[in-house]
């Protein structure tokens, strides 16, 4: 990795932070986390819900942090540097703009926030961008990804520390382009301060999250700070869904500010538009795209009318990004959004099944809401609920299963320490409750196998629940399970018989 030398009197110069110590000390690196401290390292104390970074302040000198960046003041007789700032979660995010040398200025970087769709969006921006011949990076939910490198993701929205370090290591690599999903918890952390987005998408605003953010208010509030300049930059262009009437409010306040701003929408007039959507279980989702550039004709393996918003949003940033609208077009045919989201696991019966990571009564209700509106034929769900986790959901999702399927065959999600016959109990309460026929078999690969079997034309069978898990955790051990390998496997023992 390509480092400037930077001292603590610049970083402390940068966070207008009061220094104490050796101001000529040479900084290699930032961390709030104390195990990942070694020589050199600046560490940031945060008094979290439920840990104080302060505790670790003593163990990260002895092992060779180069000081400690905290809104306290330096404990008496304490033998290191000490750097005492206003809000230490943004002291964090500038310095490790500085430390990583601001890679944020040097990409073409788009950052996307909105309750829904952040995901699959972040995977359209990607797709384009290879589409454009571009290699890209992208920090998703499921992973973090540079070009054909990929490690399974730790959170959605990472620490400023690891964002920046990520982006250096894009640039060093020759990415021109990097997408991150900007969750409305990491922008209120000041995780994304200090990062200059070339485009800012907002893709709409639920009821959802409310428990964190307690009023829609508040919730419109943090992620509006994407895009207002408030951490730190404003972006130079932003891409809003004006059909969602939060999205309506920002266009207009940022028009208003003399911002940059490019609308897309289904039912009004946009930018970016979409007319004649057509979708289909089997055939993907048709729909002509209407740009400031020019109108095409899009087939997208993509099921579904909120995905048209998601491919909206990331025509309007590829063409801001200057990419050429053939080229996106190329990308948006092909590209199959984001793992385990309603994933159409291939074949060529005349039958679907669809992957999907639904694990709550909510989700799956919307799945299944979904499954249903395209399908004439019966849906045929294989679901179960993960065990040391919440319990109270697993009733409400045997109802809801129960209520919305033909079919279902009940089974072990990731049990964990728990029994799982336990488990599917639970779930039955739920089921009895409704006159939905089903079965119960804790072996998942087994479950599946007999949903596969069971479907007949024009049935979805919906595997629910892992999304694009590739393991299963039973007691203390984890195993590769992947639902889309299994359910081909069931797929080709079909064909054989
Ligand atoms: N633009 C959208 N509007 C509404 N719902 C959407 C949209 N895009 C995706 N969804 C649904 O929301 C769920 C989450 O999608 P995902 O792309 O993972 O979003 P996020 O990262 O914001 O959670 C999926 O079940 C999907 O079907
Ligand atoms: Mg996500």
């Amino acid at each position: 990795m390509t480092f400037q030398k930077t001292t603590l009197r610049q970083i402390a110069d940068q966070l207008n932070a009061k220094l104490l110590g050796d101001a000529a000390a040479e900084v290699s690196g930032v961390t709030h986390d104390s195990r990942q401290a070694r020589k050199g390292t600046l560490f940031a104390a945060i008094r979290g819900l439920t840990m104080d970074g302060h505790r670790f302040v003593t163990d990260v000198i002895r092992r060779g942090a180069v000081g400690i960046i905290s809104e306290s003041a330096a404990p008496e007789n304490f033998q290191g540097a000490w750097l005492k700032v206003e809000n230490v979660r943004e002291a964090l995010a500038k310095a490790a703009s500085v430390i990583y040398g601001n890679p944020s200025h040097d990409l073409n970087l788009v950052g996307i926030t909105g309750t829904n769709g952040k995901t699959t969006t972040t995977y359209l921006c990607f797709a384009l961008a290879e589409a454009n011949e571009e290699k890209a990076a992208m920090l998703t939910t499921v992973e973090y990804r540079i070009g054909e490198k990929s490690e399974p993701a730790v959170r959605t929205t990472p620490e400023a520390s690891d964002t920046n370090r990520f982006l250096r290591e894009a640039l060093d690599e020759n990415c021109r382009t990097a997408v991150m999903e900007t969750s409305s918890q990491a922008i209120d952390l000041h995780r994304c301060d200090w990062l200059r987005f070339r485009v800012a998408i907002f893709t709409n605003l639920t009821r959802d999250h409310l428990d964190y953010h307690l009023t829609m208010g508040n919730y419109y509030d943090a992620k509006k700070r994407l895009f207002d300049g408030r951490l730190g930059e404003k972006p130079f262009s932003s891409v809003i869904n004006i059909d969602d009437e939060w999205g309506a409010k920002l266009a207009e306040e940022l028009k208003s500010g003399g911002q940059r701003v490019l609308t897309f929408a289904q039912n009004d007039e946009a930018d970016l538009t979409a007319e004649n959507v057509e979708v289909s279980l089997l055939k993907g989702t048709s729909f002509d795209l209407l740009t400031p550039k020019g109108e095409r004709k899009i087939t997208s393996p993509l099921v579904g009318k909120p995905h048209v918003y998601n491919m909206l949003a990331a025509t309007a940033a590829a063409l801001e990004l200057g990419y050429d609208l053939d080229a996106i077009c190329e990308g948006l045919k092909t590209c199959g959004g984001a793992p385990g989201r309603f994933e159409r696991v291939p074949h060529d019966g005349n039958f679907a099944v669809v992957v999907d990571y639904a694990h709550s009564d909510d989700a799956l209700l919307n799945t299944l809401k979904t499954a249903r509106d395209l399908t004439g034929g019966k849906i045929i769900t294989v679901f179960g609920c993960g065990g040391d986790r919440d319990k109270t959901k697993r009733a409400p999702m045997g109802e809801v299963a129960g209520k919305h399927s033909d079919f279902v065959v009940v089974t072990s999600d990731n049990p964990r320490t728990e029994n799982p016959l336990k488990i599917i109990e639970e779930i039955e309460v739920g089921l009895k409750n409704t006159n939905c026929p089903y079965l119960s078999i804790s072996d998942r690969r087994e479950a599946i196998h007999r949903a596969i079997m069971k479907a007949e034309p024009h049935d979805v069978v919906l595997i629910a629940g892992k999304g694009h898990e590739t393991y299963q955790i039973v007691g203390s051990d984890k195993f590769h399970f992947d639902d889309r390998e299994i359910a081909l496997e069931a797929l080709e023992k079909l064909k054989e018989n």
